[in-house]
């Protein structure tokens, strides 16, 4: 038995565990706790780790919404062979501390056979902005992605679903999927939280050391001189792209620095209120991302 699935049984002792928040983990369990839920629901999908990002995401669910679920499951079929599965970092017990204080109503923690069968019949992220960027460095990750969130949305049934600005693509791609498939949920992008130096949070900040954190810095520094260098009047793309390669020297190693427009086409020209900056780059063993919409 996976470890996973053992730590998702003890935590099953903790069903209805709280008058306030239900802890669930079975998809019997949800669809239960969901048809207790009554008004609005908004919905926070995660994969744990919870950290300011997250909790900023679960505040706004909170004040937009009557009652607020949270998933925490760490997706297999959205890393690769080879990815950092094992690695990722697990702390479902802080997790439900967190989202209890933050007033969450149910938490959703499955176990992967609560959420895959063998022989799936799947959904596959669109063959061009599917496979750009993320996609063609990480094969097969939106496909993964959207399968658990179809998922979890068809489960949970909110009224609006919370998703962070910092997995641009993937927001891009969910909100895409929502609209072709017709859900009946509204997606909602929330702003990127950094730290006190703008290191973007992400739960794979956990791995950096303490010299790799300031070597991780590069990549907002890389986005904020190339914001700077717009707002002085730049607009040729491929020039833009140029400042963040430069900052980005100071990673291990870079994987993308680009400008794309708000659906993810290649520009020439930075226009304002419809561009993203996004780049990419390994630190140690980390791979990091990070991005600014201008
Ligand atoms: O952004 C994440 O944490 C994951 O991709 C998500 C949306 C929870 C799906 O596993």
């Amino acid at each position: 038995m996976r470890i996973w699935d053992t730590i998702a049984k003890k935590f099953a002792t903790f069903v209805e565990r709280k008058d306030f928040m239900k802890v669930v983990t079975t998809t019997d369990a949800l669809r239960k706790a969901r048809a207790s839920l009554d008004g609005s629901v908004g919905f926070v999908p995660t994969m744990g780790a919870l950290h300011a990002g997250h909790l900023s995401l679960i505040r706004r669910a909170a004040e937009e919404n009557d009652c607020v679920v949270v998933s925490i499951f760490v997706n297999p079929t959205q890393f690769l062979e080879g990815e950092d599965l094992d690695a990722y970092p697990r702390r479902e017990e802080a997790d439900i501390a967190i989202c209890d204080k933050a007033g969450v109503d149910v938490v959703f923690m499955p176990t992967i056979a609560q959420m895959y069968e063998a022989d799936e019949l799947a959904v596959s992220a669109p063959a061009k902005r599917g496979y750009i960027l993320e996609g063609a460095k990480r094969p097969g990750h939106f496909d993964g992605m959207l399968q658990i969130v179809m998922k979890l949305l068809n489960l949970t049934k909110p009224t609006r679903a919370y998703f962070g600005k910092k997995d641009a693509q993937q927001l891009a791609l969910v909100t895409q999927m929502v609209r072709t498939y017709f859900l009946d949920t509204q997606i909602v992008p929330c702003d990127i939280v950094r730290d006190e130096k703008g290191l973007a949070l992400s739960s794979r900040n956990a791995y950096l050391n303490e010299e790799e954190k300031e070597r991780a810095l590069a990549l907002s520094r890389a986005l904020r001189l190339a914001s700077e260098r717009i707002v002085s009047g730049e607009r040729n793309a491929r020039r833009i792209e140029a400042v963040m390669y430069e900052v980005l020297e100071e990673t291990d190693k870079i994987e993308y620095a680009v400008a794309v427009d708000r659906d993810f086409r290649a520009i020439e020209e930075i226009e304002i209120g419809n561009t993203i900056l996004l780049v990419a780059a390994w630190v140690g063993k980390t791979r990091l991302i990070d991005n600014v919409w201008v």
